[in-house]
């Protein structure tokens, strides 16, 4: 069954010029992009966005680093696009991350690893309702 995930490509990724690489490997994919935009995001958007660690020790440094320069922000749409994305990047940790992943190629460490992607079919849908209006 199509399902839909939120995709950031994360300012560390930006910054190193790795966009036009990973936009391509989304479309070898076969994902179907429904909306695609850049954006800077404010402190306290990325603290709403990654509500669920609050509280945690890395949620200072996620979110601080969230907002420290642009990321692009795609809703993907696919065949079990969740579980299919989760594969395509890879471990949250890139030192565990498989040969040939996005997070294996691309990511510095835990905290700045490049892409992000939504973990189950509701926050899929929560998380690209959080960035993108309906005709985006
Ligand atoms: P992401 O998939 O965007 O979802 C939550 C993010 O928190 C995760 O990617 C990492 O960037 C970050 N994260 C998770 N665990 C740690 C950790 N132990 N130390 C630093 N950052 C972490």
């Amino acid at each position: 069954m199509k399902n839909r995930t939120l995709a950031i490509i994360k300012p560390d990724a930006v910054r190193a010029g790795h966009s036009g690489k990973i936009l391509d490997r989304i479309i070898q994919e076969n994902f179907t992009i429904l909306g695609l935009k850049q954006t800077w995001m404010s402190l306290e958007k990325a603290q709403g966005f990654y509500e669920v660690h609050m509280g945690k020790p890395f949620f200072e440094e996620l979110t601080i680093f969230m907002s420290s320069g642009p990321c692009i922000l795609l809703a993907l749409e696919k065949e079990s696009a969740i579980d299919a994305w989760r594969e395509v990047i890879g471990a949250t940790d890139p030192q565990k991350a498989d040969a040939g992943t996005i997070r294996e190629e691309f990511a510095n460490n835990m905290g700045e690893n490049a892409v992000h992607g939504s973990d189950s079919v509701e926050n899929g849908a929560k998380e690209i309702e959080f960035f993108f209006s309906n005709s985006e």
